[in-house]
């Protein structure tokens, strides 16, 4: 490296220094001594982002007759030679008057990362010193080592994997793209925690739970923007679950009956009612057939208008996929009411003993007195019927 250095210095004083030093030896020698070149401060070590323009400057004072070149420290490769640009179209150089040699590099590059020196070629030996630059380079996600969408069996292990390039090294954060927290379990035990958000390279998910199913963000942040963000949507498979709220539905002739099931599944179900384990009921003027579907969650509705005493019997909402099937059970009976309450009996719709809104003008006084006699008569017989 040395003998490299000596040589671009030889190099540089051939073309540009012998001729006045072959005539000015003697004057030269004694300026040398009285007024050396001094650098007037440090270089310093910088930053600058990627593609933007480096500047390093360094200042001389006294430099008389003698010139200022920059070097790659690392390899001492040439750059500068006084006001000129010695290697390629990325280097410049230009004096800041009075006295600071700026050495521009531009657009800079992830490896123009290091340190270069400033040279002044005094005798018998060199000065020089040297600034360090920083390149900072914006996040980005490495698509073939970061997870695409993952499904799982629900209680299998997942993790969801997210890595990125930049400089300094990204942060990785995980959010849920719902806003909603982020369910861990906790080591040995069936409890979650509930965390805003997760720091990590990768997402370690144990025994997966249905509730962490979702759109996940990963986010590479460092001290450069723009942020990048990658989604993973984390699929949870499992077969369904059926819930009946009201196993037990009583209803007066007459009315309409709403009976009710919730499903949790994934994949997609198929969802039906089936009567006395028989035939299928298809929606209709009889029957009215509902499903609202968030998610995995299913709530699945049938609606007997008409309750009569051929709808007596046993309700089955059943539901497939593609990991197996599950069914719930309502039994539905009839609830007798007495004469007085019975002209009103279209308007109630009674459900596991619970009296739903009935229609018309509950401001009515006798009417009030009426529909309260009769959920009494409703409790009665559900009464009756449990013991
Ligand atoms: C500049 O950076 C170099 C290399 O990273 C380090 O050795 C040097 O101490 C730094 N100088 C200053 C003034 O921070
Ligand atoms: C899930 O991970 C835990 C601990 O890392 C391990 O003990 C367990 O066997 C794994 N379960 C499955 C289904 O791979
Ligand atoms: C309900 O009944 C009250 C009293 O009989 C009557 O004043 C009111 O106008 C009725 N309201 C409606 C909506 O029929």
């Amino acid at each position: 490296m040395r003998i490299e250095r000596t040589y671009f210095w030889s190099m540089l004083q051939a073309l540009a220094l012998l001729p006045t030093m072959a005539l000015k030896d003697a004057q030269m020698t004694t300026k040398r001594f009285s007024e050396e070149p001094e650098f007037e401060r440090p270089i310093g070590n910088h930053t600058f982002s990627l593609g933007r323009e480096a500047v390093l400057g360094c200042a001389v004072t006294n430099l008389g007759k003698h010139k200022v070149g920059w070097l790659r420290a690392e390899d001492q490769t040439v750059l500068t030679m006084h006001e000129r640009a010695v290697l390629g179209a990325r280097y410049s150089v230009n004096l800041d008057a009075p006295r600071t040699w700026q050495l521009r590099i531009r657009p800079l590059r992830a490896e123009d990362r290091g340190c270069y020196m400033c040279q002044i070629n005094t005798q018998p030996s060199m000065k020089w010193q040297i600034g360090c630059i920083d390149v900072y380079v914006p996040p980005d996600i490495i698509s073939d080592d970061t997870s695409g969408d993952v499904s799982v069996q629900e209680l299998e292990n997942a993790t969801l994997t997210c890595k990125a390039t930049g400089h300094p090294p990204p942060k990785i954060t995980w959010r849920r793209e719902d806003h909603e927290p982020i369910l861990l379990k906790k080591p040995l035990s069936r409890d979650f925690d509930k965390v805003e958000s997760y720091v990590g390279s990768s997402l370690p998910l144990w025994r997966v739970d249905r509730r962490q199913m979702g759109a996940f963000l990963c986010i590479a942040s460092n001290d450069v923007p723009p942020a990048v963000s990658k989604r993973i949507i984390l699929l949870v498979n499992f077969a369904p679950t059926v819930k009946v709220p009201n196993q037990l539905l009583g209803a007066p002739l007459g009315t309409d009956v709403k009976l009710k099931c919730y499903v949790e599944a994934y994949p997609n179900t198929i969802n039906y009612w089936i009567k006395n384990r028989g035939e299928m009921l298809l929606d209709g003027p009889k029957y009215t057939i509902r499903e609202e579907k968030s998610s995995y969650k299913v709530s699945m509705w049938l609606t007997i208008r008409q309750f009569s005493r051929s709808d007596i019997g046993t309700y089955n909402c059943v539901s497939t996929n593609s990991l197996g099937k599950s069914e719930g059970t309502l039994r539905l009976y009839e609830i007798k009411l007495n004469s007085y309450a019975e002209d009103f009996s279209n308007q109630i719709s009674v459900a596991g003993g619970l009296t739903e809104a009935a229609k018309g003008n509950t401001s009515d006084p006798l009417y009030s007195k009426r529909t309260l006699l009769s959920i009494l008569l409703c409790y009665i017989t559900y009464w009756y019927m449990l013991t």
